[in-house]
């Protein structure tokens, strides 16, 4: 059966989800994460949660000898490669690590895979390939501009996955262009556990509505949206991790055609898909859904524009609903719900 997958950086937020996700669905995970941005109480309660240990191997996705044992000791039918940096003011200062670790990272491990014959693979992109978009709501057709390495280190791994589906269509690449992913699990028991202070707006939020931090500052009010306030596409994180078992069941249905009819029409190909609700939210709209459902005030105070920041984003969610049969489900009432009850049980996340 085609259902062993290995799961780069499988320990951090949306891997946390996608492993249950993943195992719900019926498959065999392996997690492959260097716990730069992750703890091993979050491989714990992943696994408390499914009722039985992950397979855990802590590493780097640059250590290509490791990498050689691991796809060595196992039969994969997929990678989903979640594993990377993904600050962006960190990336502006540290411009070399992220290429490293986000781009030479991934040619590692696309390498290794090449040389064990596992050619398919779920990437972890993301909405910031638009850049600031000229149409919303925004396709996967619309043009690809970054201005931050973090963005342009997403935007070289396409362009690279684009050139080895082009050289051999052998491979099956699907960039999952993720819009604003927040939430956390129905249990409480798994989120999103920033290191420092949040640069994101829902743990921001949320940290505030808990009492951790004063006020939220809201990064503009002059922006042409329908409050001044900057409009997103926020996605549950739940939605998100569904987005991956669709996909790989995609995967699955394709390569079983081709294998069967021999015929490479069926090839994925380079593929990518938003992963979006289709629908914006702006920050003042969160703040106050995020208020009624925790009954918690959430001060704030208007501040500059930050800089790089765009107005609006929001997905056109079509291709993922044609293609792999999946659109969320989630609400913004759920978002706020389930990123609360993360936040109130676990105050200081997995420490
Ligand atoms: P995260 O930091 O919680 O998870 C990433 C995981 O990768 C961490 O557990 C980290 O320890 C691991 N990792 C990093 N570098 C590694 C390396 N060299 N070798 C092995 N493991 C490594 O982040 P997340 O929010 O779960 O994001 C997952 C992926 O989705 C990232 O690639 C991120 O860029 C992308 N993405 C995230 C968002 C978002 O807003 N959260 C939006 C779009 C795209
Ligand atoms: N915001 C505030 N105050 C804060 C934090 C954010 O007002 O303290 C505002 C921002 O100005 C923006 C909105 O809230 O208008 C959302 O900001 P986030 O930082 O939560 O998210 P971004 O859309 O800026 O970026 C996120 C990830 C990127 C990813 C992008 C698209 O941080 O890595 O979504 O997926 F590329």
């Amino acid at each position: 059966m085609k259902n062993k997958i290995l799961v780069t950086g499988g320990a951090g937020y949306i891997g946390t989800h996608t492993c249950i996700a993943l195992h719900e669905a019926g498959y065999e995970i392996v997690v492959y994460d260097n716990l730069s941005n992750s703890s091993r109480e979050a491989i714990n309660r992943v696994s408390n949660l499914i009722g039985q240990p992950i397979e855990f191997i802590e590493g780097d996705i640059r250590d290509a000898e490791l990498l050689k044992k691991v796809f060595a000791a196992h039969d994969f039918f997929s990678v989903i490669h979640f594993a990377g940096l993904k600050a962006v003011g960190e990336s502006v200062a540290k411009p070399l690590l992220y290429y490293n670790n986000n781009v030479s990272g991934t040619i590692t491990l696309l390498q290794v895979m090449a040389e064990y014959d596992v050619k398919n693979l779920v990437f972890s992109s993301s909405a910031t390939v638009y850049g600031d978009p000229e149409t919303l709501p925004i396709d996967e057709n619309s043009k690809r501009s970054c201005t931050n390495p973090y963005g342009q280190s997403k935007l070289a791994v396409e362009h690279i996955l684009e050139d080895l589906a082009v050289s051999d269509d052998s491979w099956n690449l699907i960039p999952l262009r993720y819009f604003n992913p927040v939430g956390a699990h129905l249990s409480g028991q798994i989120g999103e556990d920033p290191n420092d202070i949040p640069n994101n707006l829902m743990p921001y939020i949320s940290q505030v509505a808990v009492g951790k931090l004063n006020k939220l500052n809201i990064f503009g009010n002059d922006y042409p949206t329908v409050d001044g306030t900057g409009v997103r596409d926020f996605i549950h994180v739940t939605d998100l991790a569904q987005g991956h078992v669709a996909a790989l069941n995609y995967l699955e249905q394709k390569i079983s055609l081709n294998e069967y009819k021999n015929d490479q029409e069926y090839s994925v190909g380079f593929l990518p898909i938003n992963l979006g609700t289709g629908k914006g939210t702006s920050v003042l709209e969160l703040i106050s859904t995020f208020s009624k459902v925790s009954g918690q005030a959430v001060p704030y105070q208007f501040a500059s524009r930050r800089a790089g920041d765009i107005a609006s984003c929001y997905a056109s969610a079509d291709k993922a609903k044609e293609l792999l049969g999946w659109e969320a489900k989630l609400s913004i009432i759920d978002m706020c719900q389930d990123s609360w009850r993360w936040q109130r049980q676990s105050p200081n996340g997995y420490k």
